[in-house]
């Protein structure tokens, strides 16, 4: 099973495959492929709970996914990421919320959407013994203040504040930072800056790993960024299992005798 420590000495070797997953079935099909670590992301709000946007993700629904993950999982890191307003109010009560996905869900580490508000409290949480994946780029939970889901780190400024920021949650002791839609050449040079890896979505091909959400992978979601990459037409499959199901009950062909099962010992009770 990868450490948080197997992953930092990976950055530079093969690239990191990492994925989202937020239920056991998912979770064992990711893991079984061999995929380094399974991010039970906050994503999970859009891509399977039906909400508009990340943020009305609870820590009970983050907390509940992140063990049916854990349970089906053997091999890959289990990361749970913390949702909207869960870290960053109270650093007591984030800590509390943080242990929980370790105490209680069964997580390896948690992945925290960074800023400057967020450096103490990696430092505090890795001090603890809770090892914390960084996120900087596009933070869907600054939704809001950034007026959309749109690319970071576009001028100069901006790439050098979120360089400072990914040395100062290395600094932290934070094991990893995803970099996410962000100019591929940014994402290089902030690689190539720090030590600890680097995985992308959005970001180019010169991070020290990749992640997608699942349901883009499969070919699920509704609506993927421009950024992903569908592997497959699971949205076709599933349509196409329900309407044989609705053909095969509505026609009176399922259930089969195969199907059925009749006790000869129970009589007639009607
Ligand atoms: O919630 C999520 O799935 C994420 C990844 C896109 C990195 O944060």
């Amino acid at each position: 099973m990868p450490t948080v420590q197997d992953l930092r000495r990976k950055a530079g070797d093969e690239p990191i495959t990492m994925l989202t997953a937020y239920d056991a079935p998912t979770a064992a099909i990711v893991d079984r492929a061999g995929i380094d670590v399974i991010l039970v992301g906050d994503s999970m709000g859009n891509a399977v709970l039906g909400y508009d946007s990340t943020l009305p993700v609870t820590v009970e629904e983050t907390a509940s996914h992140t063990a049916a993950v854990a349970r089906a999982t053997e091999d890959a890191l289990v990361v749970a990421d913390m949702p909207f307003l869960s870290f960053g109010v109270d650093q007591a009560q984030s800590v509390e919320h943080c242990g929980r996905m370790l105490k209680e869900a069964d997580a390896d580490a948690v992945k925290i959407e960074s800023g400057p508000h967020t450096v103490e409290l990696t430092r505090h949480l890795t001090d603890l013994g809770i090892p914390v994946m960084a996120h900087l780029g596009l933070t869907p939970q600054h939704v809001h203040q950034l007026g959309g889901y749109t690319r970071q780190g576009t001028t100069t400024e901006a790439a050098e504040h979120m360089l400072d920021l990914a040395v100062a949650h290395e600094e932290a002791g934070a094991f990893s930072l995803v970099l996410e839609h962000v100019p591929a050449n940014v994402a290089a040079q902030i690689t190539e800056a720090i030590d600890i890896p680097t995985i992308g979505i959005g970001a180019g091909p010169d991070t020290d790993g990749q992640v997608l959400v699942i349901t883009d992978v499969f070919g699920l979601s509704e609506y993927s960024p421009p950024f992903s990459k569908q592997f497959g037409d699971v949205r076709e499959e599933m349509e196409t299992a329900v309407e044989g199901y609705k053909e095969a009950v509505e026609s009176g062909t399922f259930p089969a005798d195969e199907h059925s099962y009749v006790e000869s010992d129970v009589e007639d009770i009607y």
